[in-house]
């Protein structure tokens, strides 16, 4: 093979891999084999990629997964659960409420309960998905490296403490082996959650990841289409954006300057109106 062909392989080989990742993070697990083409094209033979995961046109959404996701589940109300507090609750209430929870089978694998961590006043709300394996260890969320990258984004990219904002989870018990918490465990853990966004009152919400924009938004959403866009969570703006272990596992230039933009545009609007 000589050099230029090498290197057009290699920038193929690359897009594609880029694409891959970008499927998974929206919750393709496979891809059929296809049973009827003659000739698979060659790869030099494809129309010409482009060069950043951004300028891609946008991308069909993939089939839900087989497993239930953890979207359009019903609101506390439907689940019959009672919410020992009120409209306004304090974060205690909410978190003495939950107890040291056996209400799903996520609490049979965890070490520490995950609450949440931050001010309770705070301007800026991060949900997650749930807790990895160092924060079941800790008891506390983005503490792994997917949290150094939060932390590195909110206070070397934003100037603020990260203790000044707040940070949660979907589900506040680590699934088994980091899988994605289903929708019964979602469901069950849902009132804490909006009983955490009562409680702060954020500004601005930030969702991390497609299954905390799915989950809030009410629907499966595809991240790539809804980052970036500002949505509304009962009455609290809320901008979705990339997960930070996306954006370990994609460390592209493109991915970077979303996620930046995106936590600017938020940081910003949580502070219109706080000047004095
Ligand atoms: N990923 C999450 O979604 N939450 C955490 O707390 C850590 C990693």
């Amino acid at each position: 093979m000589d050099g230029d062909l090498k290197k057009q392989s290699r920038a193929v080989l690359g897009s594609v891999r880029a694409l891959l990742e970008e499927l998974s993070e929206e919750g393709l697990e496979r891809i059929a084999a296809p049973t009827d083409v003659a000739d698979p094209p060659s790869p030099i033979n494809l129309p010409a990629q482009p060069r950043e995961a951004e300028e891609r046109p946008p991308i069909a959404d993939p089939a839900p997964p087989p497993s239930p996701a953890p979207v359009s589940t019903p609101g506390p109300q439907d689940l019959g659960l009672e919410r020992s507090w009120g409209a306004s609750p304090s974060l205690e209430e909410v978190r003495e409420a939950l107890g040291e929870c056996t209400r799903c089978p996520l609490h049979e694998g965890r070490n520490k309960i995950v609450f949440g961590h931050g001010d309770p006043d705070a301007d800026l709300m991060f949900i997650g998905e749930g807790p990895g394996e160092n924060e079941d260890q800790q008891g506390l969320p983005f503490v792994g490296r997917a949290g150094e990258l939060l932390t590195q984004m909110i206070e070397k990219g934003l100037g603020i403490p990260r203790s000044s904002t707040y940070i949660c989870n979907i589900v506040k018990c680590r699934p088994p082996g980091n899988r994605d918490p289903l929708a019964n465990e979602v469901s069950t853990c849902r009132p804490f959650l909006d009983g955490q966004i009562d409680a702060v009152k954020p500004k601005v919400i930030v969702t991390l990841g497609k299954p905390a924009a799915s989950l809030l938004l009410g629907h499966d959403v595809a991240i790539t289409r809804v980052r970036g866009q500002w949505h509304d969570y009962r009455g609290t703006p809320l901008m979705p954006t990339f997960h930070p272990a996306y954006v370990l596992r994609q460390y592209t230039e493109a991915v970077r300057r979303h996620v930046w933009n995106d936590l600017r545009a938020a940081f910003e609007r949580s502070q219109q109106g706080s000047e004095t």
